[in-house]
């Protein structure tokens, strides 16, 4: 339509004149928001983006590939994947608090993409995807800090590059919009948040990748029979969470000792607060049948019916 075209033209002559004939860098996440900063940018400039994609190995099953198939694939961006996974989990290994595992991912995060555009630069320019709901959100002040939210776009105060954002007058629909006509594949535009730390704090306790694997096949069970039921749009967000807690069951003639699996959806307009989805019981036998039958380690699954608050909609 006429306004969404109108916006891009105007974003592309723009981003043209800042950068002029300098490079310049952006780090994807996976997310909505780095994804369409980095094809409207790439629109602009073309060669002169790079694109940092930093694999810790926390997202969710095919979200990876995915991004790179969109991206570079796709829309021929010029992206640099960095295979971090090892790195992260061994960060990882042995921490049980959630803080801790946020501040760890953080860190590591910021290392790893400091030594991807040291080898890859000269950059003048960084491009984010800051959005106008994060720039009114970090002006207000909040009590206390329930969690520490890390972005992965979240970058350390000492940059050295000027700052490119060419989302920061819009709303998160807006980005949706401009994403889709950008060309990016409307599963990645609709893409329900996300944290940043990623699976890391939907595993309770200590991460290794026995219990990544557990937690991502039982989420990719829960996403295909959500979307299957029709529910993926109406549904806030939707995973699951690997409780630290293990249980008797019984599978065939054999005494089973294994996992239990949480699986939590909510509805929500921002995710301050939330209440808890009303999944019908027949989807839930669909996804509880499937998760205990197709991944090995689980025999349990438990629905959480807890609004936030008193919970958070996460578990760590
Ligand atoms: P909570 O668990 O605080 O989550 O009710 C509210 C929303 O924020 C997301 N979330 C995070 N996002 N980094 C992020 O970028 C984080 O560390 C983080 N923790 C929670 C959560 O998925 C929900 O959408």
């Amino acid at each position: 339509d006429w306004t969404m075209d109108n916006l891009i033209s105007e974003s592309v002559s723009a981003i043209r004149q800042r950068v002029g004939g300098e490079r310049a860098l952006c780090a994807i996440s996976g997310g909505v928001d780095s994804a369409v900063a980095a094809a409207l940018v790439h629109r602009a400039i073309g060669e002169q983006l790079t694109a940092v994609f930093v694999d810790h190995g926390l997202l969710r099953k095919g979200e990876s590939q995915q991004v790179m198939e969109s991206l570079a694939g796709d829309l021929g961006v010029h992206v640099e994947r960095i295979d971090a996974r090892q790195r992260f989990l061994g960060q990882l290994t042995g921490v049980s608090d959630p803080e801790q595992k946020r501040k760890l991912i953080g860190t590591e995060f910021i290392r790893v993409f400091e030594e991807a555009s040291e080898r890859l630069g000269p950059f003048s320019f960084l491009v984010q995807g800051t959005l106008y709901t994060d720039i009114v959100e970090s002006g207000t002040a909040t009590a206390a800090t329930i969690k520490s939210h890390h972005n992965v776009g979240g970058l350390p105060e000492d940059i050295r590059f000027e700052l490119v954002e060419p989302l920061k007058e819009l709303f998160k629909d807006e980005v949706r919009a401009l994403g889709e006509k950008l060309g990016l594949p409307a599963a990645l535009v609709h893409r329900q948040p996300f944290p940043g730390p990623g699976l890391a704090i939907r595993i309770i306790g200590d991460v290794d990748e026995e219990k990544l694997s557990l937690v991502r096949e039982s989420d990719a069970i829960l996403r295909d029979e959500i979307a299957k039921a029709g529910l993926d749009r109406e549904i806030w967000q939707y995973f699951t969470v690997l409780t630290g807690n293990r249980s008797v069951g019984v599978m065939g003639d054999e005494r089973t000792y294994g996992f239990t699996v949480a699986v939590r959806g909510v509805v929500s307009q921002d995710g301050m607060t939330a209440d808890w989805a009303r999944i019908p019981y027949d989807v839930l036998e669909r996804i509880s049948t499937r998760i205990v039958n197709e991944v090995p380690g689980i025999n349990r699954v438990v629905y959480d019916i807890t609004s936030k608050p008193p919970a958070t909609i996460e578990w760590e």
